[in-house]
């Protein structure tokens, strides 16, 4: 999907991730700690952050330690959303979950390091410190209690009652929606992106994001474990509300089509045109 675009940026990236762990004394939960990191995923988040600092001229290289946290804290709410409290999952990113390999105690800590490592990357990140300030609220507000562990919840709750379509869109804002959001405006934070602009492209990853939830939704019925690396039908498993079980698989579909049109309007919508950014719709096709 992305690599025709992005390719440059991994390499960087992955040196990013590195750098960011290796300085962890603790070798059992460095060890942990990388387990997860490094079995890979896609690593949207920190390259959309990424190509929205490009797009708009800013430095790749200043921005990469904000992309890195972007993608700790991402892998830190995987592993405690699989912990068997939560999803009770044992396959991700193609391994063995965390507190498979470690034990429940060490995948919550390992989470937890994850966490506040992610906000110490993001705070390294050489610009005027508003900037700085500015990164770090935007991750805050999308990981914690009014974003992500909002969507987490509602997630939850979602298994013992049925939710409307507004509730479900809401929930996916929140739990995927909210980091994929702060993607999107921590590059453009970087970036220095006009005020239009950036009501444009907040448009863009609100679709975006809605859409890639609803990806994953209907993957997690038509694909292979071996194709998600992760348990397919875990959603019907543990009876999550999800796009395809309220509107069946052709509704998920259809609804998935307008969220991907209306992102690619909304990059319509921008003062220059972004490649970049197009690119990676090309990831629902
Ligand atoms: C999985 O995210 C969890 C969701 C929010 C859907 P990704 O699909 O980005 O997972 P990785 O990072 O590629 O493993
Ligand atoms: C996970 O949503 C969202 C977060 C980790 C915040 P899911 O529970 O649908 O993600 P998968 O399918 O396990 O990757
Ligand atoms: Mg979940
Ligand atoms: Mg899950
Ligand atoms: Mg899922």
């Amino acid at each position: 999907m992305l690599e025709a675009t992005t390719l440059g940026f991994k390499a960087p990236l992955e040196a990013a991730l590195a750098a960011a762990l290796a300085p962890i004394a603790n070798t059992h939960l460095q060890a942990a700690m990388r387990y997860s990191v490094d079995a890979g995923g896609k690593r949207l988040r920190p390259l959309l952050l990424l190509a929205v600092v490009d797009s708009f001229g800013g430095s790749v290289k200043q921005a990469l330690p904000a992309a890195a946290g972007l993608e700790l804290l991402h892998t830190y709410s995987l592993i405690h959303d699989d912990l068997p409290a939560m999803d009770n999952d044992d396959l991700r990113r193609g391994r063995p979950t965390s507190h498979k390999r470690f034990g429940t105690a060490m995948a919550i800590l390992a989470g937890d390091g994850l966490q506040a490592q992610a906000f110490a990357q993001v705070a390294a990140v050489t610009a005027a410190p508003g900037v700085v300030v500015q990164l770090l609220q935007a991750l805050a507000q999308a990981a914690g209690p009014c974003g992500m562990v909002a969507g987490q919840v509602m997630d939850m709750d979602g298994e013992h009652h049925r939710l409307d379509l507004a509730a479900l869109r809401r929930l996916q804002a929140l739990k995927t929606g909210a980091l994929i959001e702060a993607a999107v405006a921590m590059g453009g934070l970087l970036a220095g992106v006009t005020t239009t602009d950036t009501a444009a492209l907040r448009a863009f990853a609100a679709h975006f994001g809605l859409a890639f939830q609803i990806q994953d939704d209907i993957n997690d019925r038509t694909k292979t474990a071996a194709e998600l690396g992760k348990t397919p039908n875990k959603d019907l498993a543990e009876a999550k509300a999800t796009f395809p079980s309220l509107l069946g698989l052709a509704g998920a579909q259809a609804a998935l089509a307008q969220e991907v049109a209306a992102a690619r309007a909304a990059l319509a919508g921008l003062s220059r045109p972004v490649p970049q950014l197009s690119a990676f719709l090309t990831y629902f096709e």
